[in-house]
């Protein structure tokens, strides 16, 4: 990984079934119906959202089906350099989302990036 932001097309190259098993469906798991639940709130109050779980048990899946059915034009992926400092995601995040002005110099407690 390196420290530039990704673009989109960098960020979703990975298959949808893991190894890109042909002829397999999504299946309505509780996980998938819990994450898509969540995330409606999440979307309708701009709240932030944390998804963590064991590896496969299905949560990238979860999120990106479920994001795709419900706000496919809102999404913007990002990707962070590996071990990520603040000032890192500040800067990232102020990129992917074209936020006008200077980058910010230093967090601000409680506001902003
Ligand atoms: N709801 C589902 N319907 C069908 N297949 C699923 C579903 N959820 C997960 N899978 C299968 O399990 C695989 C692993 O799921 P996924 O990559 O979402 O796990 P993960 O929790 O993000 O794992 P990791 O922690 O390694 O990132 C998927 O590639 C897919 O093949
Ligand atoms: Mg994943």
């Amino acid at each position: 990984m390196t420290g530039t932001p990704a673009t989109p097309a960098d960020v979703d190259q990975s298959p949808e079934h893991f190894l890109g098993l042909s002829g397999a469906h999504i299946v309505a798991t509780d996980t998938l119906l819990a994450t898509r639940d969540n995330l409606v709130d999440v979307i309708d109050t701009k709240a932030m959202m944390c998804v963590h779980g064991d590896a496969g048990l299905g949560k990238t899946l979860s999120v990106n089906a479920s994001l795709r059915d419900l706000v496919p034009e809102a999404v913007c992926r990002v990707q962070f350099r590996a071990r990520p400092t603040p000032r890192d995601i500040r800067h990232t995040l102020f990129d992917a989302l074209a936020v006008s002005g200077p980058p910010p110099a230093r967090e601000i407690s409680g506001a902003g990036l």
